[in-house]
Order: structure tokens, then C-alpha cells, then sequence
């Protein structure tokens, strides 16, 4: 079902969907500590544990846009505090590059948040995902099929005008040469 359908038939106000991939020594405890101090953060918020956010493949990001998430969000501890010593910088590395791979997808740059936060900081996460809640609620859904379409009809404009015929009369013309 379309996702603006969702909430138009239902009545419902629609509200965005968020993945959020948490290193398990820092970002996940810190989410930990928001929920037990009754912090009040979105709930419509998917948190998956890694151990490291240097684990992070970017299939994940990938594949949580393409099965419905409206936004990516990636927390790990900060720069100096991994218990992996570099996995942050290999995230950091990583993150750079899949928001241009999410560009050239007509995935908005601003659906996909990375953030260091540490264990202790339970106030930031609910920070961050409010704030992410609010930025998504302005982008509005990801309609990623829709979204896949138009840049396959670009595609087709781009496409010079010649026909299949047309080319292999050229091929049997340079043949006979
Ligand atoms: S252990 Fe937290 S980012 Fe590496």
C-alpha cells in the first residue's frame, strides 16, 4: 500500500518510520538510560544493536531504505572512545560516502544522520530523534518506488534517439566496408 494512502484512509497522521543502528557500548546504553529515565523520545523508532559502529555495513542502510524506513540514523561512540579503537572513523569514512550513493539514489542526504553519542548522554538521543522526527515530518514519506520511476523516465530522455535498426543498418553498412 502507497505510504500516503497509509495514513490518508486510516485517519491516521502518518509518522515517519526511523531505523536507527546503535553501537552497543555507547548509543544503545544511552538509549537504554532514556527509556529507564522516562525520557520522551519518538516511537516510531526501530533500534538495532552492533557491536561497533564501524559494523555497520552499508547494505544495512541500504536495504532499511529500500524495506520502508524514511530515515537512517547511525550512533557510535565518540571519536577517541571506541572500544575498537577505529571502527568510528571506518563508519565516519563510510557515511560520507553512502550519502552520496543516497544522492545519486534521489534519497535526500538529510534522511541519513550519523551522531556520536556516549553512553551517559540519554538526553541526546532523545535530542537527535526528536529532531530527526521533525526534519522527516518536513521531507514528508520516502516514496522510494515512486522516487525510483522518475529517475528511470530521466534515464529514458537521457537515451540518444537512435533505434535498434537504425544501429544495425550501421553495423551491416561498416560490414561491407
Ligand atoms: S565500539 Fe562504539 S563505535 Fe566502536
Amino acid at each position: 500500500m502507497h505510504r500516503k494512502e497509509e495514513s490518508g484512509e486510516t485517519g491516521v497522521p502518518w509518522r515517519p518510520r526511523i531505523v536507527a543502528f546503535f553501537c552497543n557500548w555507547c548509543t544503545y546504553t544511552a538509549a537504554d538510560l532514556a527509556g529507564v529515565s522516562r525520557m520522551k523520545y519518538a516511537p516510531n523508532t526501530r533500534i538495532i544493536r552492533v557491536m561497533c559502529s564501524g559494523r555497520i555495513d552499508p547494505q544495512f542502510v541500504l536495504d532499511a531504505f529500500t524495506e520502508g524506513a524514511d530515515g537512517v540514523l547511525i550512533g557510535g561512540c565518540h571519536p577517541g572512545d571506541c572500544h575498537y579503537s577505529e571502527g568510528n572513523y571506518k563508519a565516519l569514512r563510510r557515511y560520507h560516502l553512502l550519502r552520496r550513493v543516497l544522492t545519486g539514489m534521489g534519497i535526500d542526504e538529510r534522511r541519513f544522520r550519523l551522531e556520536w553519542i556516549s553512553a551517559s548522554e540519554g538526553d541526546k538521543v532523545k535530542q537527535v530523534i526528536n529532531e530527526m522526527v521533525e526534519q522527516l515530518q518536513q521531507l514528508g514519506p520516502l516514496d522510494l518506488p515512486t522516487e525510483r520511476m522518475r529517475l528511470d523516465s530521466e534515464l529514458e530522455e537521457m537515451r540518444p534517439r537512435r533505434s535498434v535498426i537504425d544501429i544495425s543498418e550501421e553495423l551491416k553498412e561498416a560490414a561491407h566496408v
